[in-house]
């Protein structure tokens, strides 16, 4: 049988895996960061119709520059997020991905460099290579935030292309500070000029105000958004990024044609119509967030801080095998490969006492 390595691949993709989740069949998924509620019903309507209508014009092309959607884009980030923005400085791919890849082809690619500090979003390094780009794993402290000095320091000598930041990190929770970010910004504008791109996936659920107003004035960064958690439409595969107009020209030079689908472009533009309601469902997801964090601690799990829809726990001496028994117990959870610990994704009240019995369970069972 011909395998993956007998055929003519390019040479750094041999013996790697594809990226992934487990996608399995249990009776609690709190795996993937997803909002565990179903988008409410006159919004199911308003999407059937505002796609009934794109239908009848799916024998054209869609609008290649999405104009309505990045305008109502911009709106949603004006209202929320503490700068006005226009369409000029949004940009929308297939989820936030799709957004990372094509900076990355703009800006990454062979013989270029990307950084990221690390226990962060796999994906980064994944796209980086992907693309070409070399990846270069940047630190972290023990207590999962940036270490300034040292990033600082790595980013002076490997001089890289592309700088991640991503806030609040996936899989810690942790949120960044606006002067982490400018101070990075800083090293890497000395360092080469740098683009840097700060991951804001799970911006709405943080406590601190979004980064956005940071990208004011500084034409190399970048902030990277999705309506996959806050918006509870990652089936929907929306993503956006806002910065200097040059940028969103710039990957303009890769994007394919015609990228975003008429029925995703319409599809998008009904849920912006419910963002109150949908930010809704982000309040109470944080105050089911803030509860893990203290029943955690209180069944004396070590906990990490979190602004995000998930929480970061253990400490297991074997972090795979108490993800084994979780999901014995029906619960799945994601082992990201952090030394002595698992993620959970905050679900609803009942999924949450669900994961916190079992984890009881497990904790009863590691100390028996
Ligand atoms: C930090 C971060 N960025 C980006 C993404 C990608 O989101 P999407 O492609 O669904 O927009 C994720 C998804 O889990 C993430 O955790």
């Amino acid at each position: 049988m011909t395998g993956i390595d007998d055929l003519p691949i390019r040479d750094e993709l041999r013996g790697k895996s594809p990226y992934g989740a487990p996608q399995l069949d249990v009776p609690v998924r709190l795996n993937t960061n997803e909002n565990p509620y179903p988008l409410p019903e006159p919004l199911v309507e308003r999407i059937a119709e505002r796609v009934a209508e794109a239908a009848r014009q799916l024998n054209r092309y869609p609008d290649r520059d999405a104009v309505e959607l990045r305008t109502g884009l911009a709106h949603y980030l004006t209202r929320t997020a503490g700068l006005a923005v226009g369409p000029e400085q949004v940009w929308a791919a297939n989820g936030s991905n799709e957004v990372l890849q094509q900076l990355l082809q703009t800006f990454g690619g062979p013989g270029r460099t990307a950084i990221g500090f690390e226990p962060s979003y796999s994906m980064h390094a994944l796209i980086s290579r992907g693309t070409g780009t070399g990846w270069i794993s940047g630190p972290r402290n023990d207590d999962f935030t940036i270490d300034v000095e040292a990033a600082c320091q790595v980013i002076a000598e490997r001089k890289p292309d592309v700088v991640f930041i991503t806030s609040p990190n996936n899989p810690t929770g942790t949120a960044v500070g606006a002067e982490t970010v400018l101070a990075l910004y800083e090293a890497a504008q000395a360092a080469k000029p740098s683009l840097v791109v700060v991951d804001e996936a799970y911006a709405e659920f943080s406590h601190r105000p979004s980064l956005l107003p940071l990208i004011e004035g500084r034409p190399h960064l970048v902030l990277s958004r999705t309506m996959s958690k806050a918006f509870g439409a990652a089936g929907l595969r929306l993503g956006y990024l806002a910065a200097d107009p040059a940028v969103v020209d710039a990957v303009q030079l890769v994007r394919l044609p015609y990228h975003l689908s008429a029925v995703t472009q319409a599809t998008a533009l009904a849920a912006l119509e419910h963002t109150d309601t949908l930010l809704g469902y982000v309040d109470a997801l944080k105050t089911e967030r803030d509860r893990l964090v203290r029943e955690l601690r209180a069944i004396g799990c070590d906990v990490t801080d979190s602004d995000a829809n998930f929480v970061q726990f253990g400490r297991f001496e074997d972090a795979h095998a108490a993800w084994q028994t979780l999901l014995d117990h029906g619960v799945l959870v994601r082992d990201n490969g952090v030394p002595g610990r698992l993620r959970v994704t905050a679900g609803t009240p009942t999924e949450n006492d669900a994961f916190l019995d079992a984890v009881r369970e497990l904790m009863k069972e590691k100390s028996a």
